[in-house]
């Protein structure tokens, strides 16, 4: 996995309206990347602009707006960084939404939907950026996925087999891209001060954890950033997330039980 300069690298963004990829987002413009920002809402897409456009001696932003499941809007998002910034370095999957409820309570729509956005979309975004990345500059793939793709919790089963899918696929993709020259790094978060559980799906009033409780969203995109530059393969950025990972390896019994009160 090789260093890398923030400055000048083209990239495109998913889920950069709000949280971690609008921080990320942020962070590589200040950092002197010029970036394509994807997400649904233009009017916050266009906020972010504004934020990024507000940094002193930074790069430069576009937007894209619309549901990163459309393949025309992917193919957009590809063409923009390919034809305003001449390439593409870098693709950051970030887009992602959860939903909260029983299996017996679900529906398949409601699985196939997490699936659709948390993992077929990005698995797609990837094969349509191959073309353009292998001729990139140290390109780089950079998926967020979730301390919930290494550990799965009850009530989160759509997200944490989306999490899992993407976690198993890009420890695959990364040994394949590395003969290609393109790196592929694993974000995984811990629980994150984000809207993510007031955007779920399904059950937004019942999640029974913490909100303003997690990590400071700056320091997920500043790690995040920083492990892209130093060309690490795989990051758990929050001491909650490394926790979990440490507490399931040595005693995965008593986490099943801690969390049998929350099934
Ligand atoms: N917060 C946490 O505790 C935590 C922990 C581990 C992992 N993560 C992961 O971090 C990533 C970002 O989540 P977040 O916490 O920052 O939540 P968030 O604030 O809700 O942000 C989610 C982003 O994804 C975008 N998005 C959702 N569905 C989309 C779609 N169909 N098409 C295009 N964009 C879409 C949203 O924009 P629009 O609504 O404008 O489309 C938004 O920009 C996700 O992959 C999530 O699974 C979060």
């Amino acid at each position: 996995m090789a260093r890398r300069e923030i400055e000048g690298m083209r990239s495109v963004v998913t889920g950069a309206s709000s949280g971690i990829g609008r921080a990320i987002a942020v962070e590589l413009v200040r950092q002197g990347a010029r970036c394509v920002l994807l997400a649904r809402s233009e009017d916050r897409l266009t906020k972010v602009v504004e934020e990024c456009n507000a940094l002193q001696g930074a790069g430069q932003v576009e937007i894209v707006a619309g549901d990163v499941t459309d393949a025309a809007v992917r193919k957009l998002a590809i063409e923009k960084s390919v034809v305003t910034y001449g390439g593409l370095d870098a693709v950051i999957n970030n887009a992602g939404v959860g939903s909260f409820g029983r299996f017996s309570d679900s529906s398949p729509d409601r699985l196939r939907r997490i699936m659709e956005v948390n993992f077929f979309a990005a698995a797609e975004l990837i094969r349509e950026s191959l073309p353009a990345l292998l001729r990139g500059t140290n390109p780089i793939v950079v998926n967020v996925g979730s301390i919930l793709g290494h550990r799965g919790i009850p009530r989160m089963h759509e997200y944490c087999t989306s999490k899992f899918a993407m976690q198993g696929f890009s420890q695959s993709l990364r040994i394949e891209l590395r003969a290609e020259g393109v790196d592929l790094l694993m974000v995984s978060p811990g629980t994150t001060d984000t809207e993510f559980y007031d955007n779920v799906v399904h059950g937004r009033g019942n999640v029974p954890w913490n909100k303003g409780r997690g990590t400071p969203v700056a320091v997920v995109a500043k790690k995040t950033v920083r492990a892209m530059q130093l060309g690490k393969r795989e990051i758990v950025p929050n001491l909650n997330g490394r926790l979990l990972l440490w507490a399931n390896r040595h005693a995965p019994h008593w986490v099943d039980r801690v969390l049998e009160r929350f099934a």
